[in-house]
């Protein structure tokens, strides 16, 4: 028994000293062949990403055009391409499905991100009659400053980070100067002229008028000196928009307006642009459903609108947000690209045609003017200076748009509001009677 234990275990470790021999071969081929398959597959042997996938098989294909034209292996390539064909039809709905999925997920993705930013938390709707949507984005991170000289100008100028500014050539002096007079007499201190001529900027200057005469490097400027009004508009939102970058809201001013009040006093500063109007009276002014008469349409005759006269685009108040930035970019670009068009119908475009198929529209918040405090010149001569009680209130500014024969207009309103001279505007039509 002991003979044959002590045979058996001699066997047995002769045996162990061969598998263990086994055992290292094998581990060493087995290093070897992972070698070599981490050579020839560099990404993987088992992945199935598709750009690897792609790779294996072109190269393969390479190797087999360029070595074996065999008609067999022709055969298996175009059995192969038909097949892949077919995967590939299928994989394409599956795309589009997944795109569409993708798109509405993106949309939800994204206005839930734009609102975390603009509102900084989620809420619950509460209650009925408490809720209130935001009017007021908040304002833009201040921008590097566009040129280091407008930055020095504003930080000395402007007052809470507000100003108004006026764009100016030398044709429009006359007006300026009622207008910077009239500005001056009710203590307003943040205001700029922004000047495109050389000789506006002295005569700034030399009035004592804050000014600020841009880098005549600047190809747009050229249109400043040379172009008529509308040419001149397209270029005020090129010039806005830099205030805006820097932080600043503005209260942008043509110059045919004369100052009775500040301004400043009278801002509800709760929406992107706040702007005075050309409207007349509250309909017209504020908004009103309009209704259109359709009588072949019988029971359905009556189709009502929204409607509303323009925004004065030569007088708004603009605050430094998105939505007002990006206002002032699509304004300017499509009076760039479109000639023809007048800055104040583009303005009121962007600012109130709602979203359509193939078209996004502005989400910027608007607030109208109260048009007896920042007044047209429609409402002063048409009306106002007719009504006993209403001539006796005080405008905020009267804008002469509706007139063409501003100065004399201006001085009117001067001697009537300020010098208190009740006969002042009476001589004036109440149009401008061609
Ligand atoms: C116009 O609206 C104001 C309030 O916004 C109101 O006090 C006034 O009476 C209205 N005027 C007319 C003529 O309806």
């Amino acid at each position: 028994m002991m003979g044959v234990r002590r045979e058996s275990a001699l066997m047995r470790k002769a045996s162990q000293s061969v598998v263990k021999s086994r055992i290292l071969m094998a581990v060493a081929i087995g290093i070897s062949i992972g070698c070599l398959f981490a050579f020839l597959y560099p990404h993987g042997f088992l992945s199935f990403s598709a750009p690897v996938f792609r790779s294996r098989r072109s190269r393969r294909f390479q190797v087999l055009s360029s070595e074996c034209e065999s008609s067999e292996s022709l055969n298996v390539l175009k059995s192969e391409y038909a097949a892949v064909y077919e995967k590939n039809k299928e994989l394409k709905q599956q795309v589009k499905e997944l795109t569409g999925k993708v798109r509405l997920a993106e949309q939800g993705k994204d206005h839930a991100q734009k609102q975390v930013e603009a509102l900084g938390k989620q809420s619950k709707a509460g209650p009925f009659g408490t809720v209130k949507g935001l009017r007021t984005s908040p304002t833009v991170i201040p921008d590097e400053p566009v040129t280091r000289r407008l930055a020095e100008i504003l930080e000395n100028v402007a007052v809470q980070r507000e100003l108004i500014v006026a764009l100016a050539n030398w044709n429009v002096r006359r007006s300026l100067e009622v207008w910077f007079t009239s500005i001056k007499r009710v203590g307003i201190t943040n205001y700029l002229v922004v000047a495109l001529d050389d000789k506006i900027a002295e005569f700034c200057t030399s009035n004592d008028v804050p000014v600020y005469k841009r880098d005549p490097d600047k190809g747009i400027d050229s249109i400043g000196r040379t172009g008529g009004n509308h040419a001149v508009s397209g270029l005020k939102f090129r010039i806005l928009r830099e205030f805006l970058q820097m932080g600043y809201s503005v209260l942008l001013s043509d110059v045919d307006i004369v100052y009775l009040q500040n301004p400043f006093d009278y801002l509800y500063r709760d929406s992107d642009v706040e702007s005075m109007t050309d409207g007349h009276d509250n309909m017209t002014a504020y908004g009103f459903d309009d209704v259109f008469d359709e009588p072949a349409m019988g029971w359905a005759r009556y189709a009502h609108t929204i409607r509303i006269w323009v925004y004065n685009s030569g007088f708004f108040y603009i605050r430094p947000t998105i939505p007002s930035i990006e206002l002032l970019d699509r304004v300017a670009s499509r009076l760039a690209n479109e000639p023809r068009s007048w800055d104040q119908a583009v303005f009121n475009e962007e600012l109130f045609f709602p979203s359509y198929p193939e078209y996004e529209g502005l989400h910027a918040a608007r607030r109208t003017m109260d048009f007896y405090l920042f007044m047209n010149s429609k409402v002063l001569f048409k009306i106002v200076r007719k009504d006993a009680r209403l001539s006796k209130l005080k405008p905020v500014i009267v804008h002469i748009n509706y007139h063409p024969n501003k100065l004399e207009r201006m001085k009117a309103v001067v001697e009537f509001y300020i010098n208190g001279n009740q006969d002042a505007l009476k001589a004036f039509p109440d149009g401008s009677e061609w």
